[in-house]
């Protein structure tokens, strides 16, 4: 049978990130068909299998208005990965990304797609710091504090112009999205951030100022980790993406590692009176332990291992660990019979042991 148009694709898809917002999904709806009557527009939810049930939400409105659309994704979590499955989700032209909960002010969303249309920017991003703009009574002041300053760490470090480089409320031309998608970072909160550190100053960037309004329903997801995962991503992309953020982590996982390996070996001496070889081999196994448990928390947690699956995780990563150590001390002898220079054979052993746990766990124990 042969194929036929029968429409077109949207001008515009507005990406909506969820975990946890089943209470939000009709009002955002509502607000989009509202603010967006007169464009050809959809949206897509992307929700990460949230327990309230939110990917069941927007299906029930899905079922009677084709212009919304879910992906439901399974066994993953994170907001940068879920907004750049959205937007790779889209045909049209024009993609928005904004938050599910309210606090983006959608009726700027036609400003935006006119800005796109005019063909004179690639990106428009809404600002809660551009003149005009506030961050109202959406953020306490802890968070206004520290935004400001991954702000500033954002303009020194990655000389990004942006005036509010963390926001979560942007549209693009959807092609810049398929040509930069391939170098994301698919963890945090930082997506804005990397798209424009990405584009390497290529990009032509308009700001619109909002007023970041309260949250309605449900709380907000933003914590320690996804920090750490911002200071993470700036020094990698200060680095030139020399190493992932994943390889950093893994690697400060690993250099914490040591310390606990040597407060096990003492307290297996002393406090438990083992043997050195015995109290070596202990302690040995108390930091594979707390390493896998802090990969799996920290590094890995997209891929993040729970149960069965985690026991099974561990076993495997105890054995790429001593493969570890094999591989480790070969190149360390290898390198001090022909240069004897003993940091030299150490380190270059320890950081070859490093490269062969996070190539082979990140194949072996946490998969994808
Ligand atoms: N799919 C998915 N997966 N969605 C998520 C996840 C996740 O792991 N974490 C959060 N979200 C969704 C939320 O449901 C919400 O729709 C949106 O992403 C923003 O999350 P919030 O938890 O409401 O973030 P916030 O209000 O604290 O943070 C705001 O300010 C940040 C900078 O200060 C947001 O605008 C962020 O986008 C912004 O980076
Ligand atoms: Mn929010």
């Amino acid at each position: 049978m042969p194929v036929e148009a029968t429409g077109r694709s949207a001008e515009l898809t507005v990406v909506l990130p969820t975990y946890n917002e089943r209470a939000n999904v009709p009002l955002i709806v509502e607000a989009l068909r509202r603010a967006l009557a007169g464009v050809d527009w959809e949206v897509v939810f992307v929700d990460d299998n949230s327990p309230d049930g939110t990917a069941a939400a927007a299906r029930a409105i899905a079922a009677t208005d084709p212009r919304v659309r879910v992906i439901r994704r399974v066994g993953r979590r994170g907001l940068a990965g879920a907004c750049i499955e959205g937007m790779l989700s889209s045909s049209a032209p024009f993609v928005a990304v904004m938050d599910a909960d309210l606090q983006h002010d959608e009726t700027l969303l036609p400003r935006m797609l006119a800005a796109l249309r005019g063909g004179d920017a690639d990106l428009a991003v809404a600002s809660r710091k551009a003149e005009g703009g506030a961050i109202g009574e959406g953020l306490s002041r802890t968070r206004a504090a520290g935004s400001n300053l991954a702000n500033a760490l954002a303009q020194k470090l990655l000389k990004v112009s942006l005036t509010d480089p963390m926001s979560g409320f942007f549209m693009l031309r959807r092609q810049v999205i398929d040509e930069l998608a391939p170098r994301l970072s698919s963890q945090g909160f930082k997506i804005l951030l990397d798209i424009v550190a990405s584009g390497e100053g290529r990009l032509r960037i308009v700001e619109f100022p909002f007023v970041f309004r309260e949250r309605q329903e449900g709380e907000s997801k933003l914590d320690t980790l996804v920090t750490l995962d911002y200071l993470g991503l700036l020094v990698s992309k200060f680095f030139g993406d020399l190493v992932s953020v994943r390889f950093l982590m893994f690697s400060l996982v690993g250099a914490s590692g040591v310390l606990v390996h040597l407060v096990a070996l003492r307290g297996g001496m002393l406090g438990l009176g083992l043997e050195f070889n015995v109290a070596q081999t202990f302690a040995t196994f108390v930091a594979m332990t707390t390493n896998f448990l802090l990969n799996n928390r920290l590094t890995y947690r997209d891929r993040r291992l729970t149960g069965f699956a985690m026991l099974r995780g561990l076993l495997t990563f105890y054995a790429v660990c001593s493969v570890g150590v094999l591989a480790n001390v070969g190149v360390a002898n290898l390198i001090y019979e022909n240069e004897p220079v003993w940091w030299l054979a150490g380190t270059a052993g320890a950081a070859m042991g490093a490269v062969w746990n996070y190539a082979a766990s990140s194949v072996l124990t946490w998969r994808k």
